[in-house]
């Protein structure tokens, strides 16, 4: 925890600005740092660090819309710094739930509760051990990664099917499988050139409508490689060539969709 309060500084969110998170000034900094401070290579990005456009939006629109979490158990997948999860215990949610693989990301989490006077939302690591009655599943801004995407849409459709109110925040990225969803609300929200390349990139808020679980999620595109996930810079990241960095960032994980409609 003391790791993640000496790499960040406290900021409000652009787009949520009633809410302040532990923030990296610069993500690629905050990735070469995490490497040394864990003396180790090849780690995945620190996406605790920032606040992700889908997610603000999310977190935008339930704020705006308390009513959808008061009073109801609610669990925020891909989880990152806890924007969404912070969001819905502001709106009066009873309970929260995060889920997030990194420990850096739930350490973060449990720092940025303390700092915007919400409880700490509970952690789990893996999917599977969160309530399957979880009445609101929130996922912000998780659909840039073949394999996560995947698992995500399967455990969303699962939980609409079965009742639960599932929202998603997202910008257009790569395995969104928008056929499946009906958009709420749409917004321009302040973006990162660094890792966007845009300074405002629309993001919207979407609900799922409700289909049964499929299989075979995502199909894969000509010519694209068998995992995106498995792609990472190579041979490693080379930390201090930050312009590499962050074409590896861009093409392998955070490449917006063009026109796919799922
Ligand atoms: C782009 S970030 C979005 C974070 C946050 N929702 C936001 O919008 O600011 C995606 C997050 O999903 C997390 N993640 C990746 N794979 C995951 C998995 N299998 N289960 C839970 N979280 C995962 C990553 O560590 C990362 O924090």
């Amino acid at each position: 925890m003391s790791f993640v309060r000496s790499a960040t500084r406290l900021a409000a969110v652009p787009f949520v600005p009633e809410i302040s998170l532990y923030q990296a000034d610069d993500i690629y900094a905050l990735w070469a740092q995490t490497e040394r401070h864990l003396g180790r290579a090849g780690l995945a990005p620190p996406f605790w660090g920032v606040p992700w456009p889908g997610g603000q939006a999310l977190a935008r629109y339930l704020l705006d819309h308390p009513a959808l979490v008061t009073g109801r158990s609610v669990l925020d997948f891909g989880s990152g710094s806890g924007l969404v999860a912070i969001a819905a215990a502001r709106a009066g949610a009873a309970s929260v739930v995060a889920c997030e693989t990194d420990p850096l990301g739930q350490a973060a989490i449990g720092l940025n509760a303390a700092a915007n006077g919400v409880p700490r939302p509970g952690c789990v690591a893996d999917i599977s051990a969160a309530d399957p009655a979880t009445q609101v599943v929130l996922a912000g801004d998780v659909w840039y990664d073949r394999e996560l995407a995947a698992q995500v849409s399967a455990y969303l459709d699962t939980a609409s099917a079965a009742g639960a109110c599932v929202l998603t925040g997202d910008i257009g990225r790569r395995y969104f499988p928008r056929g499946r969803y009906r958009c709420l609300a749409s917004y321009a929200v302040p973006a990162s050139i660094a890792l966007e390349g845009k300074l405002v990139l629309s993001a919207s808020v979407w609900q799922a409508n409700g289909l049964p679980p499929r299989s075979g999620y995502p199909a894969r595109a000509a010519g694209e490689p068998a995992s995106y996930s498995a792609i990472q810079p190579s041979p490693r990241p080379v930390t201090s060539e930050p312009s590499r960095l962050r074409t590896a960032m861009a093409t392998s994980r955070f490449s917006a969709a063009t026109g796919e409609t799922r």
